[in-house]
This record gives structure tokens, C-alpha cells and sequence, in this order.
């Protein structure tokens, strides 16, 4: 049997990177999206491109778990059990601003990003148990540990999604499932792009690296804990931001 992924929100930027990396190494992919013609679009140029089995699937960011099994039981029912699990997808709740964000909306970032993130978790393990091993990778984010102005329920909830990590992959070692986190720091996607002064000044003054990332280091490192190349790590965290987290102040340029 195939090799099969599953990826959140994975119609475009680094879930679809993600995926065509997955592809390459002649993975089935399966990949989610909030608007099923983008999941069906994504993965027909998947499979048109890399030759793979690739399927899209509608998925909310519910908390309805039996909705959501719906999807791991068509996977299961086309004759696959996951070897991977990729949770990309994330609600990014820009703009929340400490004294007019509502509680409603704090609370909707941290649905999504631990609570449907946790579901989901379970729903893989429960297949992956049946395959008798698997792996599940966050993408997290390096705003779990450092924080940029008006996210504050997304680092909230990066940071505790990767409670959630250690958690699981304590609960899940004995099943031989790794849980592990990739913690992105900026990639280049249309946002940073169209985000010109961050995009130019921010890595050269605050990365040692001097540069952000594409979607393929992010995908190398997702594929590095989704695939047997990490067989014996689990509950682990890969920062991939060019050394982002680690430099203190940013480093302002002699004049002279
Ligand atoms: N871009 C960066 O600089 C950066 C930095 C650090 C970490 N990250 C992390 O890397 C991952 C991918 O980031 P990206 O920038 O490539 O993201 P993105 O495309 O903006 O978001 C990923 C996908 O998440 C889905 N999504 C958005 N809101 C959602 C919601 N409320 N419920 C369910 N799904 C939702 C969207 O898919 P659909 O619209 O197709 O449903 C979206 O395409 C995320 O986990 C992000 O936190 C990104």
C-alpha cells in the first residue's frame, strides 16, 4: 500500500507546498480546505503534476468531531490508513487588539488552532492505530515563544498547541505515533510579499540567516518528522526561521 498524507488547508501557500513536497516522495495526498472546489483544485493539480493519487476534501475548522470523521472514514473506505497527518491550517486572527477584540473572536483562534487541531489528532490516531504506527506534525509557528503586536490569541494559541504536542506524544508513544511541531518563523507567502517594509527590513535586522523562508523549508522539515527519517523523536519542536527566535535585538546598521 501507498504512502498517505493528509494536510489542512492545503489548497494554497505552505499546506500546497507541504503537499507537492509529499507528492515528490510519491505520497497519496489527501488535502483539506474550507471551499471544497479549492480542495478539489489543489488536488488535481497535485495529482496532475507528480503522477500521485490526490484527493480534496471540504473541511470547517468544526469542532464537530463526527462531521470531520467523515473524511478520515472516505480515506479509510478508499483503501488507505495514515501514515502522516499534517495540521497547517490556521485561523491566523489578525488584528486582535487587546482592549476591542471580542471574546467570541479570541475564542474562535483558539478553537480552531487546539481544539479542531486536538479532534483531528484523534481522529488520526485512532486510523493510524489500526496501521500500527503514524506520525502527526503541527505547524506551529515561532510566535509561540516570541510575540508580534495585535496576535494575541494566536500566540496564545501557539503556544499552547504545542502543550498539545508534548501531551499527545506522550499519549501516543505507546501506539508508535510521533507527534512532533514545526515552528515557522515568516515565510514568503502573498502576505509577507505584499507586506514590503517587513519583508525587506525585519530579516536583515532580526535574522542571522538574513532571509525568510519558502515553502519548501518549511516542507523539508514537516517531511523530515512526517516521513521514518525521525523514527525515534517525538514531542519535539524544529524552528525553521533563519535564527529569527534566538537574536535578541535587531541589528541596526552602522551609518558611517
Ligand atoms: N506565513 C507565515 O509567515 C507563517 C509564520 C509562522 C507560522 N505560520 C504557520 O504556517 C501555517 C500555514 O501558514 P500560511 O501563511 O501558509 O497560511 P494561510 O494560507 O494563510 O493559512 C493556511 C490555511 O488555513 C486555512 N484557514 C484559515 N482560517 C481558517 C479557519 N478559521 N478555519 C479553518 N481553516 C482556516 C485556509 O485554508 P482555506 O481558506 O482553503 O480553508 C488557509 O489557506 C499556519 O499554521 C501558520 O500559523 C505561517
Amino acid at each position: 500500500m501507498k504512502k498517505c498524507v493528509l494536510i489542512t488547508g492545503a489548497a494554497v501557500n505552505t499546506g500546497f507546498g507541504i503537499a507537492e513536497k509529499f507528492a515528490k516522495e510519491n505520497y497519496a495526498v489527501f488535502v483539506t480546505s474550507r471551499y471544497l472546489k479549492d480542495a478539489e483544485d489543489a488536488a488535481q493539480k497535485i495529482s496532475q503534476k507528480y503522477n500521485v493519487v490526490s484527493k480534496g476534501y471540504e473541511m470547517e475548522g468544526s469542532l464537530c468531531e463526527d462531521n470531520l470523521k467523515k473524511v478520515f472514514d472516505d480515506i479509510e473506505n478508499s483503501g488507505y490508513l495514515l501514515d502522516c497527518l499534517v495540521l497547517n491550517a490556521a485561523n491566523l486572527g489578525i488584528n486582535q487588539e487587546i482592549f476591542s477584540v471580542s471574546v467570541e473572536d479570541f475564542m474562535d483562534v483558539i478553537n480552531v488552532n487546539i481544539g479542531w487541531n486536538f479532534l483531528l489528532c484523534r481522529l488520526a490516531a485512532k486510523q493510524m492505530i489500526k496501521k500500527g504506527d503514524g506520525s502527526i506534525v503541527f505547524i506551529n509557528s515561532n510566535t509561540a515563544y516570541r510575540c508580534i503586536p495585535n496576535r494575541i490569541s494566536y500566540s496564545a494559541s501557539k503556544s499552547g498547541a504545542l502543550g498539545l504536542m508534548r501531551a499527545l506524544a506522550l499519549e501516543l508513544g505507546k501506539y508508535n505515533i510521533r507527534v512532533n511541531a514545526v515552528l515557522p518563523g515568516m515565510i514568503k507567502t502573498d502576505r509577507w510579499q505584499n507586506n514590503v517594509g517587513n519583508i525587506q527590513k525585519a530579516p536583515s535586522a532580526c535574522t542571522p540567516i538574513g532571509d525568510i523562508a519558502d515553502f519548501e523549508d518549511i516542507a523539508n522539515a514537516v517531511y523530515y518528522f512526517g516521513s521514518e527519517l525521525s523514527k525515534n523523536t517525538t514531542g519535539a519542536e524544529l524552528t525553521v526561521d533563519g535564527g529569527n527566535t534566538i537574536q535578541l535585538y535587531p541589528i541596526i546598521p552602522d551609518e558611517n
